[in-house]
């Protein structure tokens, strides 16, 4: 499984390495960061930081962290410089296992859609892979800092995409919206971001802890006729928050197979 070489090192590669870090899953000394830009980041981490290019036939795990628009070039100009064994794990939003394969000189891929949250062993992964061996290796590398949920058709990506790996940015754009409402009513921008910030990290908390069903938490703090139920009565309007998240998940998987 090691040493696991990362191309791209930037807001989710470095993601998984403070998760990595954090429950000691993987020791920095055994990662090999191949970054333009990670240079003073994981100065003295123990980590090999863009070595000569003759060290990344030591990797046994590749795992491609670059934007969707640079994983071709990235891969043309590592593809010839690897292992033959070496295992393929991609986070590359849209881009199917048989385009990664090619582009990888036929080597074993999975897929994996991460969230940031793993940088806090607190992540969720998607993880595709057609073969058992490579499923097995995303599971020993994930496992420790994520709830990983295996996908049995390579397609339902998209929709783990955008009901997983593009969730955390709803949940921080609903608390922009929260303080943004509190502000109209006249509390000042600082009370109306601790109250919305402070009050859904509680609320997430607290979901984590309990098998509760969502809509049973709901229920249990809204009483009939109360304060809770008429902004609920606005929220599940017919106009209201299922529609929106519905349409809302529907572009991003658009997004995400336009990707591809
Ligand atoms: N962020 C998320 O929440 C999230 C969630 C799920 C999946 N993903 C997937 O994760 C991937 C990376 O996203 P990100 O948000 O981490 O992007 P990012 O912050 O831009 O990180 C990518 C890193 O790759 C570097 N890079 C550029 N060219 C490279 C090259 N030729 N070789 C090696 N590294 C190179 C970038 O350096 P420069 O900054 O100098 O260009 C940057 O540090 C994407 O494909 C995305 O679909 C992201």
């Amino acid at each position: 499984m090691t040493p696991i070489l990362l191309l791209g090192a930037g807001r989710m590669g470095g993601a998984i390495i403070d998760g990595w870090r954090q429950t000691g899953a993987v020791a920095t000394s055994d990662l090999i960061i191949r970054d333009p830009s990670a240079g003073e980041a994981f100065a003295g981490s123990g980590a090999q930081v863009n070595p000569a290019d003759s060290a990344l036939k030591t990797a046994k795990t590749v795992i491609l962290a670059v934007k969707p628009q640079l994983w071709r070039g990235v891969a043309e100009e590592v593809s010839g410089l690897l292992a033959k064994d070496a295992v393929i794990i991609s986070m590359v939003a849209g881009v199917s296992s048989q385009d990664l394969s090619q582009a990888f000189g036929g080597r074993t891929v999975a897929r994996i859609m991460p969230t940031t949250a793993v940088a806090v062993a607190k992540g969720t992964v998607s993880v595709f892979a057609a073969e058992a061996e490579a499923r097995g290796l995303a599971h020993k590398l994930f496992d420790p800092i994520a709830t990983t949920v295996d996908l049995t058709d390579e397609n339902l990506m998209h929709a783990a995409t955008a009901v997983s790996g593009s969730a955390p940015a709803y949940l921080y754009a609903l608390v922009e919206a929260l303080e943004g409402a509190g502000v109209s009513q006249g509390l000042t921008p600082e009370a109306a971001s601790e109250l919305a910030r402070s009050t859904i990290v509680g609320a997430a908390a607290l979901m984590g802890q309990s098998d509760t069903s969502p809509a049973e938490l709901r229920r249990q703090v809204t009483s009939p006729n109360g304060t809770t139920q008429a902004a609920l009565d606005v929220l599940f309007d017919e106009n209201g928050l299922p529609r929106l998240m519905s349409h809302a998940v529907a572009a991003a998987v658009k997004r995400s197979r336009e990707l591809g």
